[in-house]
């Protein structure tokens, strides 16, 4: 359902930024994965046309950056939502109801999991443990942790 051309989040893309973050930072030990974390930072998520710049400041194939980036699932590909949910779906949550609440959510907010709502209200994903296993099922909304969680409880806190 997110898509990267016209989201309503999406920022402008600003690839001097990204080449000059590079290059400050390309002195590192190992210096692809820190400016990656960077760009996500700054831009709050990894934009596609920063790949081509990284690798020319590198001097690494574009391949090599995106495989760097498809492995690690701490950068972010497209934009978040306002709001953002992340649902576990580790074991103890599992054990506990999850994958019924993230159903119950995915129909309430109008959003699969994995997906950022069109409006950009709302992006919905997974995280595998958030160490509050014994209040499970547990989430992080917006920053903050939750537990012991049902729909209604999670779709109030979302501000759904
Ligand atoms: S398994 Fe969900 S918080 Fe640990």
């Amino acid at each position: 359902m997110s898509t990267r051309a016209n989201h309503p989040l999406q920022k402008d893309f600003n690839g001097h930024a990204v080449r000059e973050l590079a290059t400050r930072m390309k002195q590192m030990d190992g210096p692809l994965l820190p400016i990656l974390h960077a760009v996500n930072e700054q831009f709050g998520y990894v934009d596609e046309r920063a790949l081509p710049v990284i690798a020319d400041v590198l001097n690494l194939t574009r391949a090599e950056v995106q495989g760097v980036v498809s492995f690690y699932h701490d950068f972010r590909r497209t934009p978040a939502g306002r709001h953002v949910v992340k649902i576990c779906r580790a074991e103890a949550c599992q054990a506990m109801g999850a994958e019924r609440l993230i159903g119950d959510m995915e129909t309430a907010l109008g959003v699969k999991l994995g997906e950022t709502r069109a409006d950009g209200q709302i992006t919905f994903e997974p995280v595998y443990c958030l160490g509050n296993c014994a209040l499970s099922p547990a989430a992080l909304i917006d920053g903050q942790l939750h537990g012991r969680l049902n729909a209604a409880a999670a779709l109030a806190l979302a501000g759904k």
